[in-house]
Parts: C-alpha cells; sequence; structure tokens
C-alpha cells in the first residue's frame, strides 16, 4: 500500500504505552505518522518517546499559537488520510459522539473530513454501560469505525471486553480503512461528494464491530452474517406496582436467547435487550438488562441503527397508571386496591414507523388459536415484514421446542417443530439471505 498520513490521537489510559509499537509498525509500513495528545495521554506515554518513533513533532495543547500560525488545527485535522484514536476512552468516545471540542484532540476530531478509526480502550463496565453503548451506536451511525475491544484480564484485575486490540490488529484495520472511501463523503463534507453518496450501511470492516468476543466457529468473514449488525429483544418486562408486586407476561426467554446465540454464532454483531431472565449471556453477545417495557423502548433506539431487528420480548401491554413507593398493604377489611393502568409502548409497532427502521424487522407472535390469521393480521398491524407465529395451546411457555410459521407478505414458510436452538439457527440462514437480498455486503 501508498504511504498514507495517519494522525493518531492518543487518549489516556494505561493502554497508552501501545501506541507506541503502534507507531513503530505505521513507520515500518512507510506511513507518515503525526501523533496528538490527549493532556491525561501525557500522564502515559512522554511527547518525546513518540516524537522520537514517528520522527514527527508531537501536538499536545490546542493553544499552541505558534503551531496555529504554522500549522492550525483544522489543517492537521485534514492532511491524514485517516484520523485514528487509539486508545480511545469512554470519555473520548462520549466527546466524540457529543460533539463536544473542548482541546486539541476533540477540536481536530470536530473538524475533521477525513475517515476516523477508533481503538476503545476501558474497564469492562464502562464499556458495557448503557451510555458507551449509546455513544458508540452513535458513532457509527456517523460513519465512524469503532472496532471491538479485546476481551480478557484488565489491568483493574476484571475480565471482560475493554481491553485495547493488539497494535497489530490495529495497524490491520487501518490498512482496510485506508482502502475506503471516507463515509463523511456525502455529506458535503469529503472531496468530490455527491447528493447521493450515503455512508455504507454496514461500515465494519472485518475484525471489527460494535461487540466484541464472537465466539471462533469460522473464520469471521466466511459466516453468513458477518458485517450484520443485528438487535434481539426477549424475554418479559415486569411493570412495578410496588416495591414487591409486579405485571408481566409469562416468558422464559429461552428462544430469544437462542436467537441471539445463533445470530452471534453466525457471525453478527449481536445487541440482545433482555427483560429479567435468569439466563447466561451468549458467547459473543452484549447484553443490556432492562426491566419495563418504557427501559426497553429506550435501549431499542438506542441500539439502531441495526440491518435486522427480531422482537422475541413479551413486552407487557399495560404498566400500573401509579407505582407505590412503598408495599401496598393489606387493610384485614377485605377491601381491595384499585389498580388503574396505562398503556405500554409497542416498541415493535413504533419501529415499524421510525425514521430509523431496520431494513428487516421481524416480530413474534404466540397463539393459541387461529395462529395463521392472527399472525397474519399482527403483521398488518405492527408494520414489520415478518411475524414468526408460534401455537403455544399445547405446550406451555419455557418448553425446549418450537413449531413456528413464518408469516410474510410472500406467504406462510411452516416449520417442524424443532429445538429452539434449531429454530434458532434455521432463522439466521433465512435472514442472511434476505439481507444477501436486500443489501448486498460490500466487497472488501
Ligand atoms: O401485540 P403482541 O404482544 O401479540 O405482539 C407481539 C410482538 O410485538 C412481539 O414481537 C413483541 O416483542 C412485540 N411487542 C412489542 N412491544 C409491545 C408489545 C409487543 O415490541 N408493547
Amino acid at each position: 500500500m501508498a504511504a498514507k498520513r495517519i494522525l493518531l490521537i492518543i487518549g489516556g489510559g494505561i493502554a497508552a504505552y501501545k501506541s507506541i509499537e503502534l507507531v513503530r509498525l505505521l513507520r515500518k509500513s512507510g506511513h507518515v505518522v503525526r501523533c496528538v495528545l490527549t493532556r491525561t495521554g501525557e500522564q502515559f506515554v512522554t511527547p518525546l518517546t513518540l516524537a522520537a518513533l514517528s520522527e514527527n513533532k508531537v501536538y499536545t495543547n490546542l493553544f499552541d499559537l505558534k503551531d496555529e500560525v504554522e500549522m492550525g488545527h483544522i489543517q492537521l485535522s485534514r492532511e491524514a488520510d485517516l484520523v485514528v484514536v487509539a486508545p480511545a476512552t469512554a470519555d473520548l468516545l462520549a466527546k466524540m459522539a457529543a460533539g463536544i471540542a473542548d482541546d486539541l484532540a476533540t477540536t481536530l476530531l470536530l473538524a475533521t473530513d477525513k475517515p476516523v478509526l477508533a481503538a476503545p480502550a476501558m474497564n469492562v463496565r464502562m464499556w458495557l454501560h448503557p451510555a458507551t453503548r449509546r455513544n458508540v451506536a452513535t458513532l457509527r451511525g456517523d460513519g465512524i469505525t469503532v472496532m471491538a475491544p479485546d476481551e480478557g484480564e484488565m489491568a483493574c484485575g476484571e475480565y471482560g471486553p475493554g481491553r485495547l486490540p493488539e497494535p497489530q490488529a490495529i495497524k490491520e484495520a487501518i490498512d482496510t480503512a485506508l482502502k475506503k472511501p471516507s463515509p463523511l463523503q456525502g455529506r458535503g463534507l469529503g472531496e468530490g461528494a455527491t447528493a447521493t453518496d450515503s455512508p455504507s450501511p454496514n461500515p465494519s470492516p472485518e475484525g471489527e464491530g460494535d461487540f466484541s468476543g464472537q465466539p471462533d466457529f469460522a473464520p469471521a468473514n466466511h459466516r453468513p452474517l458477518f458485517g450484520r449488525r443485528i438487535l434481539i429483544t426477549a424475554g418479559p418486562t415486569h411493570e412495578p406496582i410496588d416495591p414487591v408486586r409486579y405485571i408481566a407476561n409469562r416468558s422464559s426467554g429461552k428462544q430469544g436467547f437462542a436467537i441471539a446465540a445463533a445470530a452471534a454464532e453466525a457471525g453478527a454483531e449481536v445487541l440482545l435487550i433482555a427483560g429479567p431472565v435468569p439466563l447466561p449471556t451468549p458467547p459473543g453477545v452484549i447484553r443490556v438488562d432492562v426491566e419495563t417495557a418504557r427501559e426497553m423502548a429506550a435501549e431499542v433506539e438506542a441500539g439502531l441503527p441495526v440491518d435486522a431487528a427480531i422482537m422475541v420480548a413479551a413486552v407487557a401491554d399495560w404498566r400500573a397508571a401509579d407505582t407505590a413507593a412503598q408495599k401496598i398493604k393489606k387493610d384485614g377489611s377485605g377491601a381491595v386496591p384499585p389498580l388503574a393502568l396505562a398503556e405500554n409502548p409497542d416498541i415493535l409497532a413504533g419501529l415499524a414507523k421510525s425514521a430509523r427502521r431496520p431494513p428487516l424487522l421481524i416480530g413474534f407472535a404466540a397463539e393459541t388459536n387461529d395462529v395463521l390469521a392472527h399472525a397474519g393480521a399482527k403483521l398488518a398491524r405492527k408494520g414489520c415484514d415478518w411475524i414468526v407465529a408460534n401455537d403455544v395451546s399445547a405446550d406451555p411457555m419455557g418448553g425446549e421446542t418450537n413449531r413456528v410459521h413464518i408469516v410474510s407478505k410472500a406467504g406462510v414458510d411452516s416449520w417442524d417443530r424443532l429445538p429452539k436452538g434449531a429454530v434458532a439457527r434455521k432463522l439466521m440462514e433465512k435472514i442472511a439471505d434476505e439481507l444477501d437480498a436486500r443489501l448486498p455486503a460490500s466487497d472488501d
């Protein structure tokens, strides 16, 4: 690959030392590297080390007036072919998502019209926090490539996703990003932008993605859902009446969790939004736990954009209009306390109408009678693409098998009774075919 200009922004964090090796690898490939250190980054690596390795000036302070004359921050951000943020701390990602520009690094990131690649590093809880999930989703929606952090033991002693990817992996992601056109073109920002250009619906190159730790069943890019982002809701919701009582639908969450597991096995980046169920998180799946329908609706919104959403959750249709702050007591008189209900948002129907409707939207319907007729009516009412209808008359909720019918405008596809895992895998095959037909994956 021809030599390119990389602007490397180094955030604060124990992983910042790995940026030294990254600079070395990039220089070895002939790239020109300019480093920018955040104020906290300076606590972990010195400008002198980076200057020696990059053979270039290192920038640390927005208010260096001499540099403003020599090379303004706008020019610094635009002369690069690619802007790389490594390590991208939770704080840097949050500022990038919010468009905050309060130091040199964040000002460059807001001013640039070049592609941006972020390699996150943070504590596992910070990575899994809904705020970071929202920020990463926002950045991806803006066309920024956010790599998945590595999984493993962290400097703080905890275990999970959050480690900075190895310098070699970041270098490979950089090579991939350099081959792509700028995702900011088409927003009127890049050179040669046209009104019809649009960011790739699926900007993640190989080895990247929101949701880390995909199980290693086959080379990632050979899996049928590689590069696809899939959101799944599962389990019931609990709608509190008072601190000890709630309204809920019966749901074990097993089918939704099996679908999340199968989607990750098939190579997708999977966000599972789960109501209260005591099930383990399938490998390679990012799980966000919620309690109520309104919390679930907010997390679904925060998880967008996705290529497909599969709404398996048994969401409670109603919640208590008022939640008592203390346990409602029996007073011995036999009088029954009134329970006023309020309607919950229909998450599936809302998503179908939203501007960010996933290209493939799938609902579930548990029916006890006239399964196909009810499913057909639900398909129209909810505005989704498929309804996966299951007959629950013979099988109590929480069983291990399912007999489903996939109802769509194209007709009905009825499957034999199968274990829930097999239903999930068959569904993934069907989804992969549908997405390939609707959203052909890019060649690289
Ligand atoms: O209306 P019903 O509950 O039968 O619809 C089932 C489908 O709609 C499921 O896919 C379920 O996850 C979804 N749903 C929803 N929000 C609700 C109710 C149902 O997303 N409030």
